[in-house]
């Protein structure tokens, strides 16, 4: 591993990657939400950019979609006070070190699971692709990093606990990424009752079809790379975002006693989470 400590902080006991800073992460408290902020949640690698995409559909050019709160200088916090349109505010945050204000104001929010294990293998290509991470060289040495909460943002399963544990707070939708893989209909349809969108089915249909992977991967090959349209605080490069987008691709990387490894620990740690229950690992 290169320059580790030149890309990553550790702040609450949560490796953060500089592009975060400190003083930044110190003030998030100061944060003035508005009840009408949407929050997109989700653990890196959860597919954080297609909920994106199709909420931009759903709004179309009525609101801002800002980078992820958490990234940036201090300043960033000021910048979000001056957008003057509704906010969708993207963040890899944990529940505890979201901004006290958007629990005050119990805004909504959108929180995008994605099985581990396939986000373990996505977000592994991320350290290795990604000139913003700690460059890793073997999959064995990063899959202990990954159980043991050691990569950037943590331990998934603390992720997705801390906001399963206060989701009665802010009554957030939770969104399955194999089951809007599945019936990506159904999910459009979710979001937008969730948002108290009218959406007639022709147009969940076009949604559906402009935020296919196929269609966003070839869209963002033509696209100039803008740093302020990611939603991601690890990268301002679009194009490492669209790899594989497949279910069940951690198959190909798991060895026997890896996944045996993995089933204990998530077995202890999920063990009274409801949401967990309904993860798909695919076939
Ligand atoms: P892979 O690395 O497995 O391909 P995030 O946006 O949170 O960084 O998540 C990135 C992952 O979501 C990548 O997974 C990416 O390919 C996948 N993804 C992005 N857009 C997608 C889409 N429209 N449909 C399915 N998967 C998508």
């Amino acid at each position: 591993m290169s320059a580790q400590s030149d890309l990553i902080h550790v702040f609450n006991g949560i490796p953060f990657t500089t592009r975060s800073s400190a003083e930044l992460l110190r003030s998030l408290d100061t944060f003035k939400a508005r009840e009408d902020d949407i929050l997109l949640v989700s653990y890196p690698k959860s597919g954080t950019h297609w909920l994106a995409e199709i909420m931009k559909h759903l709004y179309s050019t009525k609101v801002s979609l800002t980078s992820p709160i958490e990234f940036g200088e201090v300043s960033k916090l000021e910048e979000m006070n001056k957008i003057t349109s509704r906010r969708i505010i993207p963040t890899h945050l944990n529940y505890d070190m979201l901004p006290k204000d958007f629990k005050a104001k119990k805004c909504k929010a959108i929180y995008i699971i994605r099985n581990p294990k396939d986000t373990a293998v996505s977000l592994y290509y991320y350290y290795k692709d990604n000139p913003n991470l700690p460059t890793i060289d073997m999959w064995s040495i990063y899959f202990n990093m990954f159980l043991q909460g050691e990569v950037v943002c943590g331990s998934w399963f603390d992720h997705i606990l801390s906001w399963e544990g206060h989701r009665n707070e802010m009554g957030p939708l939770f969104l399955y990424y194999e089951s809007m893989k599945e019936d990506p209909f159904k999910a459009v349809k979710k979001i937008s009752c969730y948002l108290g969108i009218n959406i007639n089915d022709n147009e969940i249909h076009e949604i559906c079809k402009k935020t296919s992977f196929a269609e966003m991967k070839t869209n963002v090959e033509k696209e100039n790379n803008d740093p302020t349209h990611t939603v991601c605080s690890l990268t301002s490069n679009k194009k490492l975002i669209f790899r594989k987008g497949i279910v069940g691709e951690w198959r190909h990387y798991f060895t026997n006693k890896q996944n045996r490894l993995f089933d204990d620990l998530y077995n202890t740690k999920m063990d009274s989470s409801r949401l967990a229950k309904h993860i798909h690992y695919g076939n």
